[in-house]
């Protein structure tokens, strides 16, 4: 996964190379920052606006004030694209900290924050999307306040390693049984043509591709609830699946040792797969002229 020369620092463009990054630095010492991954298809952005509400959000939840208003952020993603002359399927990583200072607890006073932005090659999981994936279950170790994209991300690693080392692609997290989300995903089930998937409570994030499943289940007439289910509602799933912006929508055929349904993607995971790929060829650029 290649990344793109130009990279945004600050406000700025800049060439990867000519990039120094302190080591007395938040986000590196504290984990104290924000960040987004936004999808891009063809070299347009997939739900930038979604993204960088959510970025906002994030940001003034940590009390990290940011030195851009949300137009202004999204011109300069824009111009990134540009800069980079993109024209593939990639991703943009995008991240905030609370600034360079001496190693302190307490904020420092008077310090701007850190933002950088790149742009990575990535192609779609096509085979995945076709023949689904395996997901262990793992207890939700996290913090209360998943919904905010904070950097303190170390749960999720461990989780997202112990799925991999158990040759599943995903962890499915519960926090006494009651189904959250996954390491790096939102997780659905399906039972008698409902699906079920927990509330947005501050114990998941709200993931930008759950709302356009919402809206893309609303258009299909298939009923989904905001109802949280259970690690033993798992057993008796018909269909279950993930959501992410680098995942889309991720039919899932097998968790722990339980084949889900015939252990194939089910008929409505198909449906509301079919409605992403529609969605996403309707991308138009969104491209503006460069403005620096
Ligand atoms: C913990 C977690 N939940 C859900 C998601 C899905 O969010 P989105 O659809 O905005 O990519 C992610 C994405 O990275 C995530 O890390």
């Amino acid at each position: 996964m290649s990344v793109y020369p130009i990279i945004l620092s600050q406000t700025k463009f800049a060439h990867k190379e000519n990039l120094n990054y302190p080591f007395e630095e938040r986000a590196m010492q504290f984990g104290d920052g924000v960040y987004e991954v936004i999808r891009i298809y063809n070299g347009n952005f997939y739900l930038i606006e979604e993204h960088v509400d959510r970025f906002f959000r994030s940001a003034e939840a940590v009390k990290i004030k940011l030195p851009f208003t949300k137009n202004e952020l999204t011109s300069l993603l824009n111009n990134l694209l540009l800069k980079n002359s993109l024209t593939t399927d990639a991703k943009l990583y995008l991240q905030v900290s609370r600034g360079s200072a001496t190693r302190d607890h307490l904020f420092p006073a008077d310090v701007d924050a850190n933002i950088y932005a790149y742009i990575q090659d990535q192609a779609r999981n096509t085979s995945a999307l076709n023949d689904g994936v395996k997901t262990i279950t793992h207890p939700d170790v996290r913090w209360e306040y998943c919904y905010i994209k904070s950097l303190n991300l170390l749960p999720n690693v461990l989780a997202k390693q112990t799925a991999s080392e158990n040759g599943a692609y995903e962890a499915i997290l519960h926090k006494n049984g009651i189904v959250t989300e996954c390491s790096s995903s939102n997780v659905y089930l399906i039972k008698d043509g409902i699906i079920y998937t927990h509330p947005t409570t501050k114990n998941i994030l709200h993931g930008c591709v759950r709302m356009q499943v919402e809206k893309f289940a609303k258009d299909l007439n298939i009923p989904l609830k905001e109802e949280p289910f259970t690690v033993d509602d798992i057993s008796q799933a018909d269909e279950i699946f993930l959501t992410s912006s680098t995942s889309e929508v991720l039919p899932i055929v097998t968790v722990d040792d339980t084949q889900i349904g015939n252990g194939i993607p089910g008929h409505l995971t198909r449906l509301l797969q079919n409605a992403y790929e529609n969605d996403i060829k309707t991308l138009t650029s969104n491209k503006v002229e460069q403005t620096s």
